[in-house]
């Protein structure tokens, strides 16, 4: 039975009631993080609780715990759950109003909520073992406040759907300039000649944790060349590969778009040489 962690109690998942007059359930007001933990241990907790921090300022959620409650939460949700491989869900929405009005209430406390959900193994470094991911392309036609991780993930949903009925496994979204934005639940990224190269952090993306480890993973290790620069769509299908990053993937490598094989349709080299590197130092973040 999994324990989950409301407003400052343990309980049974079955146990744990919120409102509907709740503002996360009305109006999707909240934010939201998902940290991975392998075998117990944390990946990234500290910038992913500062995004969380940043998130709430912004929407003018004031609550900000001292990251020792956040980490002692998760370490408990983690302890409660098996240790396994785990994303463990962080949820503060704006709390529970008397009445449903759009503007901000006064004297209302954020309703905090966590659990833990299993996800899959860390990606293997062996291009002969990786999942090849498939993916579809849509116009990305979220809201333009894409960098904050807010719960009302209704857009990313629907582009999540766009590709999971073509019987693919993520989509990836570009603007009205052509350009690639990120996928609707992971960063993205091309390798065409040996360099990697990712959109920039603008309000059309999400600042991802695992793009800022690998990132600066592969910034200090030097090997891998790579860009922060807009990506045009007719890039992303030149491209000799294509990866998406996700707390709950790591650096999942792509070798079909839309039907058509990306490169050689295997994963490929950089990818292995990345995934190799972001294995070896991800538990430094
Ligand atoms: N998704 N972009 C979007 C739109 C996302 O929803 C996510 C994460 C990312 C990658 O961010 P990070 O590396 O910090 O996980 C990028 C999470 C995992 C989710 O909604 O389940």
């Amino acid at each position: 039975m999994s324990i989950v962690f409301l407003n400052d109690s343990f309980v049974p998942m079955e146990e744990a009631k919120i409102s509907p007059m709740d503002r996360g359930f009305l109006f999707g007001d909240g934010i939201y993080e998902v940290i991975p933990s392998y075998e117990g241990m944390l990946v990234g907790f500290a910038p992913h609780i500062e995004r969380m921090n940043n998130g709430l300022r912004e929407i003018g959620i004031d609550f900000a715990w001292p990251v020792e409650k956040w980490r002692e939460v998760c370490e408990n949700l983690i302890e409660k759950n098996g240790r396994g491989n785990l994303g463990i869900y962080l949820h503060v929405s704006r709390g529970t109003d008397s009445k449903r009005f759009h503007a901000y209430p006064e004297g209302v406390a954020p309703t905090v909520f966590a659990f833990a959900f299993d996800i899959p193994a860390a990606p293997v470094a062996d291009k002969t073992l990786a999942k090849g991911y498939k993916v579809s392309t849509t116009r990305d036609l979220r809201w333009e406040r894409c960098h904050i991780k807010s719960t009302a993930l209704l857009g990313n949903v629907m582009h999540f759907q766009h590709g999971f009925e073509r019987g693919a496994n993520e989509t990836l979204l570009f603007n009205a300039n052509n350009e690639l934005t990120e996928a609707s639940a992971c960063n993205a990224y091309i390798v065409k000649d040996g360099v990697v190269a990712t959109p920039p952090l603008d309000n059309q993306i999400l600042p991802g944790i695992t793009r800022f480890i690998l990132l600066d993973i592969l910034r200090k290790n030097g090997s891998i060349k790579v860009e922060e620069r807009i990506i045009t769509m007719d890039e992303v299908f030149a491209a000799d590969e294509v990866w998406v990053t996700s707390s709950s993937k790591e650096i999942a490598p792509v070798v079909e778009i839309d039907g058509k094989k990306v490169g050689n349709g295997e994963v490929g080299d950089v990818w292995q040489a990345a995934q190799t590197l972001y294995s070896a130092g991800k538990h430094n973040y």
